[in-house]
């Protein structure tokens, strides 16, 4: 007889109880679902991002929700910001066991017009922010044995996309650190994998979504059929987080409805 039910089998491959996790964006979405469902597979989680009424807001939810949540607000394009925040979200419920980088932005000049600064800013969130806190709290994780560094980075590091410039070259960098990453620190138990978005609804493409049939034909890309949702990142973010993922490291996971394969 299994010495298993089905839930205490699939809780000791799944469950997060008892975890920390730290999501930078977890104010909005991809992130903000991610927090979400971290929280609910047990893991306190504390969101990291600038704006204080949408930390608010998520704390608020994630709480009425059963999970334990705090926040910190910083702004990841300063380094000493970040490495404030680093420390700022490990006071909270201590030593993050899990980190998800999902903060980022898209600022898409046309590439003759793209300044120094935007590549300056466009790195430091996408790129230097992700590098800082995971060297805060990797050396951490692996020290303690458990670890998982999940980074959200883009079609855009794997082939140009509307302007891809600074964006997708921070992000190709991303997906490159993870490969260090688990390189350097899975033999300790710290995993280092990618969630790799198509096309999101989320506030970030904003401009793209305004126009119908340029979403509609976005749409049409994929395999299943329509844009991605933030929700669709909770399954992926919550095994990647999880004990279940322990022989996978060093991979990216396309959650896109099959845009990259079409
Ligand atoms: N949506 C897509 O189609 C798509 C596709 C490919 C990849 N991605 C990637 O997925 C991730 C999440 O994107 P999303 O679509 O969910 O975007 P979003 O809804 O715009 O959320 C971005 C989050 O990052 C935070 N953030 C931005 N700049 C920051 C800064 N300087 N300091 C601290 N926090 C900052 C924002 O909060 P504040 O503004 O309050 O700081 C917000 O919480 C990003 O890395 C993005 O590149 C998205």
């Amino acid at each position: 007889m299994s010495p298993h039910t089905p839930a205490s089998y699939l809780s000791g491959l799944f469950s997060l109880d008892g975890r920390v996790a730290v999501v930078t964006g977890g104010s909005s979405g991809i992130g903000r679902a991610i927090a979400e469902a971290l929280a609910l597979a047990g893991a306190s989680v504390v969101v990291v991002a600038r704006r204080e009424s949408e930390l608010d807001a998520t704390v608020a939810d994630l709480t009425a929700l059963g999970g334990r949540a705090a926040r910190v607000s910083a702004d990841l394009t300063d380094r000493d910001a970040v490495c404030a925040a680093g420390d700022a979200a490990a006071e909270p419920f201590g030593e993050p066991d899990i980190l998800v980088n999902a903060a980022g932005i898209n600022l898409r000049p046309p590439l003759g017009d793209l300044t120094p600064d935007v590549w300056d800013t466009t790195m430091a969130v996408n790129l230097d922010a992700p590098f800082l806190l995971s060297q805060r709290y990797g050396p951490g994780m692996a020290e303690r044995g458990y670890g998982r560094l999940i980074h959200i980075t883009s079609q855009q590091a794997y082939r140009a996309f509307v302007s891809s410039g600074a964006y997708g070259v921070s992000k190709a960098a991303l997906a490159a650190l993870a490969r260090s990453q688990a390189e350097a620190w899975s033999p300790q138990g710290v995993t280092a994998n990618t969630l790799v978005p198509g096309f999101v609804m989320t506030p970030l493409n904003q401009r793209i979504q305004s126009d119908p049939a340029l979403a509609e034909s976005l749409a049409a890309r994929t395999l299943i059929g329509r844009n991605g949702l933030a929700e669709d990142f909770a399954g992926a973010a919550v095994f990647l987080a999880s004990p279940a993922s322990a022989y996978v490291t060093g991979q990216a996971l396309f959650v896109d409805g099959g845009f990259s394969t079409h």
